[in-house]
């Protein structure tokens, strides 16, 4: 069973360095032999979470598009800008939609049993860091599997090449590292 990782990034910004960093990992997890998915939330934006757009029909079209491609995967790979020390409002925004049920869906069907992985960049001399508790906080209150491995890349200008790739050797092994450990552990877990 070839496993299937989904990759997001928690900022819409074009030139975002958390878009940037999750596609490292995401080559990572290539290389163990892992299906992988990125998503752009630019590419599928969703309103920000009132529970009026909550009707007998459903959830709003691109919230329902999310959670299908959550559920299509058994492991997620997010890199998450922090902002004012704690998780960006468009990635919480995103999780919150997901965790919505579509009606007669059960309860958590998107975050149940799936295992992730987290990492950050800024241009902050923390990467970013403070920023990941809270993110781990909510997923796994929500039932999903943080593994404890993460990475937090500081100085975020200085340490992409033009191409996007980081441009330390052990800042790019380690974040590989996460995207393939994260691809063993669901693996693992799928079998
Ligand atoms: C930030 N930034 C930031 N950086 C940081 O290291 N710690 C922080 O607490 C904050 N707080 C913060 C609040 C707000 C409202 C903004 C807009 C920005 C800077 C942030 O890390 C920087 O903009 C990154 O470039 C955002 O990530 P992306 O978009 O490059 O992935």
């Amino acid at each position: 069973m070839t496993i299937k990782i989904l990759a997001f990034a928690g900022s819409a910004r074009t030139d975002s360095f958390n878009k940037k960093l999750v596609k490292v990992a995401a080559d990572g997890a290539k290389t163990a032999g892992a299906e992988v998915t990125y998503i752009d939330f630019k590419d599928l934006p969703m309103p920000l979470y009132d529970e009026d757009l909550e009707t007998a029909e459903g959830l709003p079209s691109t919230v329902i598009q999310f959670k299908t491609l959550l559920k299509e995967h058994q492991g997620f790979l997010i890199a998450s800008p922090e902002y004012n020390s704690s998780i960006s409002p468009l990635l919480k925004n995103a999780i919150d939609w997901a965790s919505r049920p579509a009606p007669g869906e059960a309860s958590l069907a998107c975050f149940r049993d799936k295992v992730a992985v987290l990492m950050a960049t800024s241009p902050g001399g923390l990467g970013g860091l403070r920023g990941l508790i809270h993110v781990r906080s909510i997923l796994q209150n929500i039932g999903v599997l943080v593994l404890p491995d993460q990475k937090a890349i500081p100085n975020a200008y200085q340490a992409f090449d033009e191409a996007g790739n980081l441009k330390d050797e052990k800042q790019r092994t380690d974040i590989q590292t996460l995207g393939s450990k994260l691809a063993a552990i669901a693996t693992q877990l799928a079998t």
